[in-house]
């Protein structure tokens, strides 16, 4: 597997090896890159293809997905023009591979974005699992997302984001239509074997 630079994100592919599951757009945090999530995905979805772009924003030499003015706050125009650009380039990526609609799973910053995409551009993903995400965009757009399997996994002594942001966004996703199982987990803004047996199951929906 190696990092192909052909389409308009740096990114890792790796094909199914067992086509009837679907596809995952794994989605990094900031300081991350495209080999970042890949041993997450083979965990938590064996014989997925796994989608796994670098984020373009470079802050401080760490690539992220959007820009920040400071950590939680955001600039929001960038966020709508990258979360759009990401989209497009799943719209590519499903063309060049011959892949379904992914499922996008996103750290931190990867979680944003796609909770970001999922607001401006539902039809890009099948359903997120979006792991210690927070709400991305103050003015949220009215999208239909009826039907839409999402899964937000909090930290209780997360410091980054607080419980009723997670919360907030976890309502606005039901708003729009959404499937949402949001759960807290005893743990802080890392990742725990608990998110990946959690993601696991739930990916077993689709
Ligand atoms: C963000 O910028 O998306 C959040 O502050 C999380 C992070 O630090 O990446």
């Amino acid at each position: 597997m190696t990092t192909a630079t052909k389409l308009s994100f740096v990114h890792r592919y790796e094909p199914a090896a067992q086509t009837r599951r679907p596809p995952l757009l794994l989605l990094h945090g900031t300081g991350g890159d495209e080999n970042d999530l890949i041993s997450l995905g083979k965990l938590i979805a064996p014989g997925s293809a796994l989608l796994s772009p670098r984020g373009k924003v470079l802050e401080g030499g760490m690539p992220r997905f959007f820009r920040r003015l400071a950590e939680g706050v955001f600039d929001e125009d960038d966020v709508r023009r990258r979360a759009d650009e990401l989209a497009d380039f799943v719209a590519e990526a499903r063309d060049a591979y011959g892949i379904a609609a992914p499922v996008a799973v996103g750290f931190s910053n990867g979680a944003n974005i796609a909770a970001a995409a999922l607001l401006l551009r539902p039809e890009a993903f099948a359903g997120a699992a979006l792991l210690r995400a927070m709400t991305p965009l103050a003015q949220s757009p009215a999208a239909d997302l009826s039907g839409k399997l999402i899964l937000i996994l909090s930290g209780a002594m997360d410091q980054m984001i607080p419980a009723a942001n997670a919360e907030h966004l976890t309502g606005l996703f039901r708003k729009a239509g959404a499937d949402v199982q949001h759960r807290t987990l005893p743990t802080g803004h890392g990742l725990s074997q608990a998110d990946v047996s959690l993601t696991k199951e739930w990916l077993a929906r689709f």
